[in-house]
């Protein structure tokens, strides 16, 4: 009898643990499954994502990622890296990530959508890509951001006027791309000077009015 039932508690024991480790690698990786997701769309001949194993309980002891103290991913820094490939929908998902730099690689295709959903993000780095197609509007979403870098690639399309809404917005350079339209002076574009624009042979500059039209037609 006795035996029957130590051998019950001791199977309940057993259950514990791996229920448990179970409901760890399901709650702590969704982050890692999301940077596991942009690392099996990249060529990264350097090794520099080798450490990065979605096995591991999260992605916090990975090469070029940091967290906070909940462990989750605040930021990525890959410049340099000899990448190649596409940036995914899945990195939207980081939503502590505060720095975002993937510049002088060789990345390609576009800027997802869902990078707008990365809210507490202050710098993003993309410069020096093969990046093309156009500047998500979603990114007026990220009240926090600071500075924008998307300059030297192939981006198309007009500046999102939803960027002037980003009231943190301290730099942005989007030289060197393929974009049109006229440039905004207005709300956070009101600092910016030519540089941040240049080599854009569609953009035309903004008129030399800065303060509001008299009346709002
Ligand atoms: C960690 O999570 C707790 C509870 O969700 C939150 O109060 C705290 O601000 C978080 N800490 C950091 C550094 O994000
Ligand atoms: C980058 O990777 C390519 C192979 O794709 C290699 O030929 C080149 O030497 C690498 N460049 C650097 C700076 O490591
Ligand atoms: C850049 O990426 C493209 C694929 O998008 C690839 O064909 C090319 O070899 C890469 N160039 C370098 C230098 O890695
Ligand atoms: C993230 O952004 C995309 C496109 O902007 C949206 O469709 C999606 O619902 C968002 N996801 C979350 C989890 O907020
Ligand atoms: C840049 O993008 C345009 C489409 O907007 C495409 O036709 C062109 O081939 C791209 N150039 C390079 C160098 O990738
Ligand atoms: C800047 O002007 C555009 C229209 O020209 C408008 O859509 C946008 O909301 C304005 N931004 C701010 C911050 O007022």
């Amino acid at each position: 009898m006795t035996r029957l039932i130590s051998s019950l508690m001791s199977s309940f024991l057993l259950l514990a643990i791996l229920g448990f480790g179970l409901v760890l690698i399901v709650s702590g990786n969704a982050e890692g499954d999301a940077l596991n997701a942009w690392k099996v769309n990249l060529a990264d001949p350097n090794y520099v994502l080798q450490s990065w194993d979605p096995t591991l309980v999260n992605p916090c002891t990975w090469f070029n990622v940091k967290c906070n103290s909940n462990n989750s991913v605040t930021h990525i820094g890959l410049g340099n890296a000899n990448l190649s490939g596409q940036l995914v929908p899945q990195l939207g998902q980081l939503s502590n990530l505060q720095t975002f730099e993937a510049y002088g690689n060789n990345l390609s295709g576009t800027i997802p959508d869902e990078f707008g959903n990365l809210t507490n993000l202050v710098t993003l780095e993309l410069f020096f890509n093969r990046l093309s197609g156009p500047i998500p509007g979603t990114l007026g979403k990220l009240q926090k951001l600071r500075e924008l870098r998307l300059n030297n690639n192939n981006l198309s399309g007009n500046i999102p006027m939803s960027l002037t809404n980003v009231a943190s917005l301290q730099v942005l350079d989007v030289s060197n791309n393929h974009l049109t339209g006229d440039i905004q002076n207005n709300g956070s574009f009101a600092f910016l000077t030519p540089p941040s624009f240049k080599n854009n042979p569609g953009l035309k500059p903004p008129k030399c009015q800065i303060s509001p039209p008299p009346s709002a037609l």
